[in-house]
């Protein structure tokens, strides 16, 4: 292929079916933008140029997806991909070629994309098709003796022609000052009165130019979304490729038909995740980790051996080796878990360390705290960390024990060793080694009798 290669990605469209306000390739597809995705296959071609052809919705576009190295066109009126297109070209270096990208076809794979651009050259054109069982909709390739000589679309087509399986993906490489030239020329006598970009087909074979065509390795890459449906199915495919992929490479995924990754997940070695987990951002797994059904867990690294039970909710967080986590925990960002710390059903863990070996088992609350090592919090522990104005911290030194339904109202600090009766409104420090409670004594009033039911007058 003659370099350098221009990327132009049409995403002017409104996509009427997706009866939403949102730009169409604004809508994410596994947590990405439907258009992220494509910037992302395209840039792996390395383009000298990466135009985005831009226009419902207006600055929407370019304002979510940013990028030093995109040039944006505006398309303010849609006329069609061939008018598209050509809004692209003062972007564009002359030189070489142009590959065409569309906006809504997320699932395209790199290695097709090379496979056409092998295709095409200064006098040659390279078009992506393939033979769909039902052809419906899509533009026909229309070929005499072998060679592709144009493209029709099924609205202006004639029966014979509509009978053709072989379909245009709207996926072209053509050498850039040719396809200018092309454009140019372009007229909207057509069925839908658009400038097409398929039209450029025939102009190029009557320029003397070859077309070529590439054909992808599955149907899924070349489907574009038009409505919610589509971008579900979509969705399905890109999450059952990335479970296929995960344990392609040794990760135990009980149900690949029931993971989502919105992100980016490594694992580790002998990793399991059972079903119905949802893993957002960067999540990083090492080995013999265990992720049990239910979890979610956003931009949360986890260190070896840890276990993490169902239903348990992990965000912004660092966990150790050898934790045990859940069910039912909840670990909120800027927290970090040491090795070997146990965080039990209905706790909550907020912007909080938690060193070596400590133990948070029962519904309690840790927010804004240092707790140390082998510490114990008992049963329905709270730490008050917000006066209603400003929030304070709580420091728990290793080995304290703190009993159960106690609260430390912050900031405070319990120092090493230093148990706190259960019960207990701890508000000034408690001094390490001792036992601190502050709770009335137990009395006992003998003789005391229940109240009794009034009987009805
Ligand atoms: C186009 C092709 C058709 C092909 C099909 C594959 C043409 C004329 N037809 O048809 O041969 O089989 O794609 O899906 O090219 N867009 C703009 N600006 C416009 C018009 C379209 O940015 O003025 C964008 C749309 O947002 C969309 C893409 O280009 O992402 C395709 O446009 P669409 O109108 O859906 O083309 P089709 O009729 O499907
Ligand atoms: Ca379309």
């Amino acid at each position: 292929m003659a370099s350098p290669l221009n990327v132009v990605i049409l995403a002017a469209g409104k996509g009427t079916r997706m009866y939403s306000d949102l730009p169409k390739v604004l809508h994410p597809l596994a947590g990405k933008p439907l258009l992220g995705h494509v910037l992302d296959t395209a840039r792996t071609l390395k383009p000298a140029r990466l135009c985005v052809v831009y226009g419902y919705g207006g600055d929407i576009v370019p304002a979510t997806i940013r990028g030093d190295d995109i040039a944006w066109a505006l398309q303010a009126e849609q006329l069609g991909t061939g008018h598209a297109v050509k809004q692209a070209l003062p972007h564009l270096d002359p030189a070489g070629m142009t590959l065409v990208l569309y906006g809504d076809v997320p699932l395209t794979r790199e290695g097709t994309l090379q496979r056409l651009l092998e295709q095409a050259g200064n006098d040659r054109m390279a078009v992506l098709t393939a033979h769909f069982a039902d052809p419906a909709g899509y533009g026909r390739i229309v070929r005499e003796a072998g060679k592709v000589t144009r493209i029709v679309e099924q609205k202006d087509a004639i029966a014979a022609e509509r009978a053709i399986t072989e379909i245009n993906t709207g996926i072209i490489v053509a050498p850039t000052a040719k396809l200018a030239g092309w454009l140019g020329s372009l007229s909207n006598n057509n069925a839908q009165s658009e400038y097409y970009l398929t039209d450029t087909i025939a102009m190029a074979v009557a320029d003397g130019l070859e077309v070529a065509t590439a054909h992808p390795h599955h149907e899924w890459e070349v489907l574009g979304v038009n409505s919610k449906l589509q971008l579900a199915e979509l969705e399905r495919i890109y999450q059952r490729n990335y479970a296929m992929s995960l344990a392609g490479a040794g990760t135990h995924i009980i149900d690949p038909a029931r993971l989502d990754v919105r992100g980016e997940l490594t694992c580790g070695r002998d990793v399991v995740i059972d079903v119905n987990c949802v893993f957002e951002g960067k999540v990083v797994l090492g080995d013999r980790v265990e992720i049990g059904a239910n979890c979610v867990l956003k931009n949360v690294s986890v260190a070896e051996g840890t276990k993490i039970q169902p239903f348990t909710h992990i965000e912004d967080a660092t966990v150790g080796a050898d934790c045990r986590i859940g069910p039912f925990s909840r670990i909120r960002p800027g927290t970090s878990l040491a090795s070997d710390a146990h965080i039990g059903n209905f706790v909550e863990i907020k912007n909080s360390q938690i060193d070596q070996g400590s133990k948070v088992n029962h519904l309690s609350y840790v927010g804004d705290s240092t707790v140390g090592k082998k510490v114990n919090i008992g049963a329905g522990t709270i730490t008050c960390n917000y006066d209603g104005a400003n929030k304070h911290r709580t420091v728990i030194e290793d080995n304290a024990f703190i009993g159960s339904d106690t609260q430390l109202v912050a900031p405070v600090t319990v120092g090493a060793g230093a148990t706190i009766g259960a019960g207990s409104t701890i508000t000034r420090d408690a001094p390490a080694g001792e036992l601190t409670l502050s709770r009335a004594k137990q009395t006992t009033i003998t003789g005391w009798q229940r109240p009794v039911k009034n009987k009805g007058k």
